[in-house]
């Protein structure tokens, strides 16, 4: 596979005889891969996807050319799969395999437990002192693109879902900038909620509203943050209005920030109180997205006046538990939590007023969206509601 007269040499004397060896660090595996081609301005969209999907080669190094970019797989795509990423032509190539760097487990000896948002990393289950310096130091020398590490010491809490953090290693600050399908989100992780394990949600939000039969759609995003699903779906579907509301001002201070850090202009941040304001948004809606997990339903009866006279789409998100019954599968479990989260849903619009009880509640998809504790998962639901 290589022409080995190409590589340098290092030059040896063994008993007063030259012995020309070849640097054994420039001898690069290669293998013959499936992969997918892609247009360089969908590359990190779609390289987060089929890491999602865990059909990326994460050993194999991606390459590009000028207009193009080339990714690895695990094995070659089915057609759901293409038709799922979209827009993608499917090759087989040869792929520089990138030598296998310890891991951070290895390197300490029990598998820690952290998230890396932007460059700080933020250890989520409580360690004794000694062995949370010992992760600490690992992280930040293992990944160079740390540079600070925090401990959670409060859960998640209160109306603007934030956590307070202490931090044990690297520089003295919580604000960061997080990459995420192409986009980049300043935030403070003590003011504004922020979850990095949503981005394949928020991809698959955004292709949806990329994907709409309605020209130009109205989108609320009824507890929005500091933007990220708005952001993606007014890239994605530029065409569209987004309405985005939070309560929280430090959260609209960095969406409207992020909003010009990505280019976007077709979106309106509002501070408020979505059930002081969403009579301003009444009928106005195609689209609406209810990322507020544990309380969504106290804000289903607003949601519903918000879409337009003849209904809409809900991308609804519910946290349910689901323990698993005697000789019942981990899998057959969560089965039953989506179904679980399905039938709430459409009780729940039963329980409203009486104008909203005659709407149709029909799901069009549900799923996992991230486990959340053990036996606890948030669902993903989208439902077309027609009034
Ligand atoms: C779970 S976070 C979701 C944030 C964002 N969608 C994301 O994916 O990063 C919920 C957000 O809802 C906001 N929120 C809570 N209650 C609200 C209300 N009554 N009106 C508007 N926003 C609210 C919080 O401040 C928080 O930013």
């Amino acid at each position: 596979m290589f022409d080995l007269s190409t590589l340098p040499t290092k030059l040896y004397y063994i008993n007063g005889k030259r012995v020309e060896q070849i640097k054994k660090s420039m001898i690069a595996e290669t293998e013959r891969l499936p992969c997918v081609k892609a247009d360089k301005s969908r590359g990190e969209e779609i390289r987060q996807t089929l890491k999602e999907f865990k059909l990326l080669r994460t050993d194999a190094k991606i390459t590009s050319d000028e207009t193009f970019i080339y990714l690895p797989l695990i094995r070659t795509l089915t057609d759901a799969e293409i038709r799922e990423i979209g827009d993608v032509e499917l090759l087989t190539l040869d792929f520089t395999i990138l030598e296998r760097r310890k891991s951070i487990e290895a390197i300490v000896g029990f598998k820690p437990s952290y998230e890396v948002i932007g460059d700080i990393a933020v250890l989520t289950e409580a360690i004794d002192n000694r062995k949370e310096q010992l992760v600490a130091h690992a992280l930040m020398n293992r990944h160079k693109n740390i540079k600070v590490v925090a401990k959670r010491i409060s859960a998640v809490e209160g109306v603007f879902r934030t956590r307070k953090l202490e931090i044990i290693a690297g520089e003295n600050r919580t604000e960061t900038m997080h990459k995420e399908n192409g986009c980049r989100y300043k935030l403070d992780l003590e003011k504004v909620y922020f979850n990095p394990r949503l981005a394949g949600e928020r991809n698959k939000v955004a292709a949806q509203a990329a994907r709409s039969s309605v020209k130009e759609e109205e989108v609320l995003d009824m507890f929005a943050g500091v933007g990220a699903f708005s952001i993606q779906v007014a890239i994605r579907a530029p065409q569209s209005h987004v309405t985005a509301i939070d309560i929280n001002p430090d959260a609209i201070l960095y969406l409207r920030e992020n909003m010009k850090r990505n280019g976007v202009n077709n979106i309106d941040a509002i501070e408020g109180d979505i059930s002081e304001i969403y009579e301003k948004f009444r009928n106005t809606a195609d689209r609406i997205i209810m990322n507020l997990p544990k309380s969504a339903y106290l804000f289903l009866q607003e949601a519903l006046s918000m879409l337009k006279p003849h209904g809409g789409i809900l991308h609804f998100y519910d946290l349910e538990f689901a323990y698993p019954e005697e000789g019942e599968e981990k899998h057959d479990a969560l089965e039953r939590a989506i179904t679980q989260a399905k039938e709430k849903l459409i009780a729940k619009v039963q329980e409203l007023d009486e104008e909203f009880r005659s709407y149709s509640v029909e799901i069009r998809d549900a799923r996992k969206v991230k486990p959340y504790a053990p036996y606890a998962y948030i669902i993903g639901i989208d439902a077309m509601i027609e009034k």
